[in-house]
């Protein structure tokens, strides 16, 4: 993708957590395709490299810096990385957060519950927390956590997850009020079935069973970080300046159909998918 003159993002300062691969590194490179400069942040120093060379290649503004969100000494690494691009940070993506360690939750412990917090919430407080002054001193920021759709819906051998990602949601939602009137928005967006590193469906499901995708997704396809990627853009961009505190799903369907699946090759669905 090439870099426009101007841009949905044009001059800004954004940095995106977990941004080497999957849902984060396609935010980062659609991000700088549309004139963000952007702070590649991740725990995993190849994948950071690895983003920053290919947003470089199209000819957008990129710098690395590799951190783990999950510990405290991370937030003064990305200030100080962040200082670097040479501009105010106008948009803030806590992208990271993952579903394992999953399990029953009978069978889970408090270290569990803890890995589970430290990689899908503490740090959307950490960095939020750090990057919120500057935001309302100028009176310009966006952000945009990313939650799951599982924060709506149950999902078995994942309760703790669900809870932490919930309450990504419910600190958008709240957050949002707190500093709406200070020229801050904040969203998040939940995705689904987007084909990703740490959720590799082209590998889950076989040759036999891709008939069936359409059953599963109402769009008819898994999700590509793309898709998830154009509607973080709209968020934190101003074509969404009358929307905060929501979360936007981003799962083709998914959480539409809450349990309906469309029979393969037919015009008609069922709850009752025995048979699809
Ligand atoms: N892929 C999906 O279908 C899906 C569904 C629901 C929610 N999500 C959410 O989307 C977000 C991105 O998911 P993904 O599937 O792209 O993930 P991924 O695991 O494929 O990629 C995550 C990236 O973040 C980096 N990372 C992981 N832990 C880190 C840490 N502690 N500090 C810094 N960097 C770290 C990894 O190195 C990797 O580059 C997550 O919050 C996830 O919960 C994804």
């Amino acid at each position: 993708m090439s870099n426009p003159i101007g841009g949905l993002l044009a001059g800004k300062g954004v940095v995106v957590t977990g941004a080497g691969a999957g849902i984060g590194a396609a935010i980062a490179e659609r991000f700088a395709a549309e004139g963000g400069h952007v702070l590649v942040v991740d725990s995993n120093r190849d994948d950071a490299g690895r983003s920053v060379d290919s947003i470089k290649r199209s000819g957008g503004v990129a710098r690395s810096c590799v951190a783990d969100v999950r510990e405290v000494a991370s937030v003064e690494a990305i200030l100080e990385a962040a200082r670097g691009l040479d501009r105010s940070i106008d948009v803030l993506v806590n992208n990271v957060g993952d579903y394992r360690p999953a399990g029953l939750f009978a069978g889970s412990s408090e270290a569990d519950w803890q890995a589970l917090y430290a990689v899908n919430l503490l740090h959307v407080f950490r960095l939020t927390h750090a990057f919120l002054p500057g935001m309302t001193e100028r009176k310009a920021g966006s952000i945009v956590n990313v939650s799951s759709v599982e924060a709506f819906r149950g999902i078995p051998a994942g309760a703790v997850y669900s809870a932490f990602k919930a309450g990504v949601n419910q600190f958008t939602r709240s957050l949002a009020v707190e500093v709406g009137g200070l020229g801050v928005r904040v969203n998040a967006i939940a995705p689904d079935v987007t084909q990703t590193p740490q959720l590799p469906y082209d590998r889950w499901v076989s040759e036999e069973e891709r008939s069936l995708i359409p059953s599963w997704v109402p769009v008819g396809r898994f999700g590509k970080p793309e898709d998830v990627a154009a509607v973080a853009l709209f968020l934190a961009s101003d074509e969404a300046r009358f929307v905060t505190g929501h979360t936007l799903p981003v799962d083709g369907g998914t959480l539409a159909a809450s349990g309906w699946y469309k029979r393969v090759g037919k015009q008609s669905w069922t709850n009752r998918p025995r048979n699809p």
